[in-house]
């Protein structure tokens, strides 16, 4: 009998149309492109402007784009995720919503919240349910709304980040494809170096920090660099080798598209050449739980089946980890 893994069948995604490059924030912060590009390797990202609409509306549009590319009947999923640090409400799930919205109407959805590593331990979920044999068809989103958590006059953050959002749908696979291995890590001592102050239980909504500017998300940035440089890298090696692959057997990296500068670290540890580390970060900034699904639809032509992937994140928290995967299928094919 062949052992039962949970492999990505379909991907999907959405970004919004409206663009903030590098030379418009020039004229909104003390920030120029060489910096940023430098830095970062950031030279646009977008931002989700129509109002009244919340990471849902990103959400909903990612999941019908993986729904119409594979001819999904959403009556047939199981079960929603949405991986999301920006949700559209503290109480009330925004994954309800969506499924709701995409005809999913025999699944049930909750909120996933590990900031950056929202997706990668979404990941783990999604493949576990699939693995156990309890659900067949789970659809996990990973989408943000960074707009609605930045402070447009901090040149530390707003450079960074961007709102986006993209889906995978996970399926039973008996071909060995599919996760293979996962190690996923966090530590508290995180989470003062990179949060937002106020509007959860200990600091309350109040005049007082909406006058103090506390409900925008906040980082030591040198910090939280030098931690995920060396957590990132330390877990993608140790992922490699317990799973007794070389650079030659890693077909792709996928990861968490933070800084071009920690990618770069990563890829360097595993030896890895350039041409395997998938990028677009140049494009979109941070889109913190998006940015590992957006990669796998902007480059979905290139993942061929039976691809050896290592996916890496690093997020506030701090929560990190990396994941082997086989990919399941040729997007030609399908
Ligand atoms: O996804 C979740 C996890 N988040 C991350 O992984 C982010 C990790 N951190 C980073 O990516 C980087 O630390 C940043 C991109 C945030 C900052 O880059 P850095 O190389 O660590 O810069 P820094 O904070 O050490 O600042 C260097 C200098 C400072 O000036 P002085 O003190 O040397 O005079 C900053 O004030 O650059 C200045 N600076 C800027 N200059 C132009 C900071 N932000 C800007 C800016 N434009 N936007």
């Amino acid at each position: 009998m062949n052992k039962v893994s949970a492999a990505i069948t379909a991907v999907g995604a959405y970004v919004p149309d409206f663009v903030l490059s590098n030379q418009v924030l020039e004229t909104m912060v003390d920030t120029n492109d060489e910096w940023i590009t430098t830095r970062t390797g950031i030279k646009e990202r977008r931002l989700l402007k129509e109002p009244n609409k919340g990471t849902s509306h990103l959400a909903i549009k990612a999941a019908e784009n993986l729904i119409d590319k594979a001819n999904i009947d959403p009556k047939d999923i199981d079960l929603v995720i949405v991986a999301t640090a920006t949700p559209d409400m503290p109480v009330a799930a925004t994954a309800v919503f969506v499924a709701s919205e995409i005809g999913a109407t025999n699944a049930f959805g909750y909120d996933l919240q590990a900031a950056c590593s929202s997706f990668l331990y979404g990941m783990s979920t999604a493949a576990s349910y699939i693995e156990s044999g309890r659900y067949k068809k789970v659809l996990l989103i990973g989408a943000d709304k960074m707009s609605s958590i930045i402070d447009y006059e901090d040149r530390t953050t707003c450079i960074i980040f961007g709102d986006g959002a993209g889906a995978v749908l996970f399926e039973p696979n008996t071909e060995g494809l599919g996760v293979q291995d996962e190690i996923l890590r966090s530590d508290g001592i995180g989470r003062e170096f990179l949060k937002i102050d106020a509007g959860g239980s200990i600091l309350p909504a109040s005049e007082e920090t909406v006058k103090n500017k506390q409900h925008f998300v906040r980082q030591d940035g040198k910090t939280v660099f030098k931690y995920a440089v060396s957590n990132m890298a330390d877990v993608s090696e140790q992922i490699m080798k317990r799973n007794n692959l070389n650079n030659e057997d890693v077909s792709w990296l996928i990861a968490h598209q933070a800084n071009k500068r920690i990618i770069d670290a990563t890829s360097r540890r595993m030896k890895l050449d350039d041409s395997k580390v998938l990028m677009n970060i140049e494009r979109y900034g941070n889109t913190t739980s998006a940015t590992l699904p957006l990669l796998m639809s902007d480059f979905e032509n290139k993942l061929k089946k039976g691809d050896n992937i290592i996916f890496a994140a690093f997020g506030g928290g701090f929560t990190w980890g990396s994941m082997y995967l086989k990919w399941a299928y040729d997007s030609n094919s399908n």
